[in-house]
């Protein structure tokens, strides 16, 4: 337990921190990579030099600070974070890394505003917010090791076969090396890939939700290149051009707080843009498979047809379905983006809404689904990248 000497500190210094925040993780990355370039095998360097795990890191330091005597407030932001973490195979240990350059971040950037009081508050918080951490992660780890056909960190996978979905997009369908029956997870869920680029220094790990219903023996990832951009994505243009059928990657258990409940009943309205259809795909499947009467609609925005992936797979889904509509709108083809017209009209009433794609269009999506009305529990979405901090407005 802190003292309220200790609280009131912290708390007391929040606003410093807010306002120094980003420069003090950014001090802290340098400082902890210089020390500890083995974290640079665990951490995406994409992200670092956009500066978006930076910004995640500050606003979850600021999120717990303020909150520091009632930590149970921010627990779903430590969840989504453990379910990161446990994918990435983050472990107790490296926790102190973390605090000890944290701490020596701080008192680099303020100075000697950073009284050796400050520093000691600041200390005792951090271990208090690590343990929160810690035991939500090592549960995780537990459970994932616990599963049948499970196993605790990154283990090595074959690609089975690798499946053109559209000009950008490629499946790849993955079996684990060892043959075992593979645990189960919920629509929505992704995995982690890790792999070894030659001539990159260092192992680069990165996020791609599942993108079929459940299946005992393959995990199915579907990702889009990212060749188009300057400097190429290392990840998926390595995926795309080098890794074919009969290679190698190591795969993490499944993770995230981003799936829906397959036993549930209430409608469903599933709304993705470009290649955040990939966790929809298995949303979609798996209500076809389990619960073919539910009420679902399926609502897509993509660049033009060619960049359109499973659309016949869509296609067969909804004919399966007794519940279900399509709309898919192709921006460059005339169609232009979602608006808030088109939700109005196709989003199901009292529906639990799942939403994933580009930043600005999760962005306008939200902000419309609640000038509509719709609650702030019943709109899901997920990031594919560091959880980005959107502008909205307040939901009824
Ligand atoms: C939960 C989750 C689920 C996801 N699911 C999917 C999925 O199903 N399918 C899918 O395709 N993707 C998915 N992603 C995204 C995926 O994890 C990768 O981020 C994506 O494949 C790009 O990785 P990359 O290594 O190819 O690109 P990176 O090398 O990581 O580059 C990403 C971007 O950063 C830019 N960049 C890189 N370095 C710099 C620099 N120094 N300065 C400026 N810009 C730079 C690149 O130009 C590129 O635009 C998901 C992500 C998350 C978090
Ligand atoms: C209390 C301490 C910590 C906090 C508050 C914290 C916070 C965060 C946040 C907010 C994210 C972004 C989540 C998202 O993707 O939306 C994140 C991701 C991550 N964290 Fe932590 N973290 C902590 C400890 C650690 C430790 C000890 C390590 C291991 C060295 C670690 C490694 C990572 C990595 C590798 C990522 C993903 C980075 C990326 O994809 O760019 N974290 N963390």
């Amino acid at each position: 337990m802190l003292s309220q000497e200790t609280i009131d500190i912290i708390k007391s210094t929040v606003p410093v921190l807010e306002e120094h925040g980003k420069t003090i993780t950014t001090v802290f990355y340098k400082n902890m990579f210089e020390a500890h370039p083995e974290l640079l095998n665990v951490f995406n360097h994409a992200n670092q030099s956009q500066g978006r795990q930076q910004t995640a890191l500050a606003n979850t330091v600021y999120a717990a600070a303020a909150n520091i005597d009632n930590l149970e407030a921010i627990l779903p932001a430590v969840i989504q974070i453990a379910h990161k973490h446990k994918s990435l195979g983050i472990t107790e240990d490296q926790y102190p890394i973390v605090g000890y350059h944290l701490l020596g971040a701080i008192k680099e950037v303020l100075g000697d505003a950073a009284t050796p009081e400050i520093i000691s508050a600041w200390g005792e918080a951090y271990g208090v917010i690590a343990d929160v951490f810690i035991s939500v992660e090592k549960e995780m780890y537990e459970q994932a090791e616990a599963m049948e056909g499970g196993w605790r960190t990154f283990k090595a996978f074959t690609v089975a076969d690798k499946v053109v979905e559209s000009d950008v997009i490629t499946s790849f369908y993955l079996k684990p090396v060892d043959g075992n029956q593979l645990p189960s997870y919920l629509p929505g869920q992704y995995i982690t890939v890790r792999v070894n680029i030659p001539g990159e220094e260092y192992t680069l790990n990165r996020q791609y939700s599942l993108s079929q219903a459940l299946e005992e023996d393959v995990y199915r990832i579907s990702v889009k290149r990212e060749d188009e951009c300057e400097p190429n994505g290392k990840v998926s243009t390595y995926l795309h051009r080098n890794v074919n059928v009969g290679d190698e990657i190591e795969v993490s258990v499944p993770a995230g707080d981003f799936y829906l409940d397959p036993e549930s009943t209430t409608p469903v309205t599933l709304i993705s843009g470009g290649v955040g259809i990939t966790p929809m795909m298995s949303m979609y499947e798996t209500i076809a498979r389990i619960s073919p009467e539910r009420p679902v609609a399926f609502l897509h925005s993509a660049r033009t047809r060619a960049h359109q992936a499973f659309n016949e797979r869509i296609t067969e889904l909804d004919a399966s379905l007794e519940n279900s509509s399509v709309a898919v709108l192709y921006s460059e083809e005339g169609d232009g983006f979602i608006t808030k017209d088109f939700l109005q009209e196709k989003v199901l009433e009292g529906s639990d809404i799942y939403v994933c794609g580009p930043t600005p269009f999760m962005q306008a999506v939200i902000n419309y689904l609640y000038e509509l009305g719709h609650p702030e529990e019943k709109v899901h979405y997920e990031f594919f990248g560091p959880k980005a901090e959107l502008e909205l407005v307040t939901a009824s």
